[in-house]
């Protein structure tokens, strides 16, 4: 028996890194899986089917059932057919793992609009049309009476939710999609639906790209692998996790984080409407023992890796 027996999963960005690991997870877990990768660059250039085709194989060989798609999750048409494909294949859709990602990083001064448009249409725009696409079939379904146990869970980041110099556009597209996951598990509740973030952490060619060739001493457990994000995914996507939605976890090697999002920390009231001058007389009452210069907490990531500084996140 699988924790995800008889379920139909769409995973993007399934072909590398830690979509190929939760393609893989979830096909031993009993799912059926739409393994979509549009197969190109790190920075989104290009397109090749070999990788999606390649891990369909991989789950086929184990004996599980798959289907490659090559679409790309940031046009409307892509994530139509993306999630129409599991439809047409299996009959029916229970998960939506939104993971298919590229970079583009440059200091804010220096980045072009390309390079903003490029990260935040890939991650942000193409996390929303596939949930969208997702959630219009399961709101219908929902409307018409059948039982619906839906569950999405979405690829955030430390670089968005605490914060990486460096990845202003991959940041707040990643910080972007925190807020959508919370904003959609809101919206799906009444139709069955959960929704949920991972900020993962481990070794794929996007961390190559920002930290160079990560590894570990041989025999010891490999915290780096991205085949340790997939076990939180697969549990978030059962049913046993029917009650959890909305949350962000971070997740790397043995280790599962709960985050709490933006929440007031202290306050300065009056019953009437400041004044600029009065708000630079109490400042001090708001910041306390609060710093008033945002330093953000060391990821994971960097702290296993022991790099710190400034831009080099993920
Ligand atoms: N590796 C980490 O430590 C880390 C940290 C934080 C967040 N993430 C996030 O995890 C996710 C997976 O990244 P990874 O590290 O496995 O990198 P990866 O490059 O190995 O995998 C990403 C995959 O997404 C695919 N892809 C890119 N654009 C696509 C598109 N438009 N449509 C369909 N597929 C597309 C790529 O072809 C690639 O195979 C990303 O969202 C990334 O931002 C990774």
């Amino acid at each position: 028996m699988g924790m995800l027996d008889g379920k139909v999963a769409v995973i993007t960005g399934a072909g590398r890194g830690i979509g190929r690991g939760e393609a893989l997870l979830f096909a031993a877990e009993g799912a059926r899986v739409v393994v979509n990768d549009l197969g190109g660059e790190w920075d989104g250039t290009g397109a090749d089917p070999r990788p999606a085709e390649q891990v369909a194989d991989e789950v086929r060989s184990a004996g599980g059932e798959a289907v490659a798609n090559f679409d790309d999750v940031s046009e409307e048409a892509g994530a139509e057919s993306l999630i129409r494909l599991a439809l047409e294949t299996w009959g029916h859709l229970d998960v939506v793992v939104n993971n298919a990602g590229i970079l583009r990083d440059r200091m804010v001064f220096n980045m072009s609009v390309e390079e903003w448009d490029a990260v935040i249409k890939v991650h942000l725009r193409g996390h929303f049309l596939v949930t969208r696409a997702a959630c219009v079939h399961w709101r219908e379904l929902a409307k018409a009476g059948h039982a619906v146990r839906g569950r999405i869970v979405n690829t955030s980041s430390t670089s968005g939710i605490l914060g990486n110099a460096g990845q202003a556009n991959y940041g707040a597209a990643k910080a972007g999609i925190a807020a959508f996951t919370q904003i959609v598990a809101l919206e799906m509740k009444r139709y069955g639906v959960t929704a949920n973030a991972i900020a993962p952490g481990a070794r794929t060619r996007m961390t190559e790209k920002t930290f160079g060739a990560l590894s570990l001493p041989e025999g010891q457990f490999d915290a780096l692998a991205p085949e340790n994000i997939a076990p939180l995914v697969a549990y978030l996507a059962s049913d046993q996790a029917a009650h959890i939605t909305g949350q962000v976890f971070g997740v790397q090697g043995g280790l599962i984080q709960l985050y709490q999002g933006w929440t007031p920390i202290a306050e300065i009231t009056k019953d009437a409407r400041f004044t600029p001058a009065e708000i630079a007389a109490r400042s001090g009452e708001l910041f306390r023992e609060h710093p008033t210069e945002y330093s953000p907490l060391r990821s994971p990531l960097r702290q296993l890796t022991g790099i710190g500084g400034e831009g080099d996140g993920a």
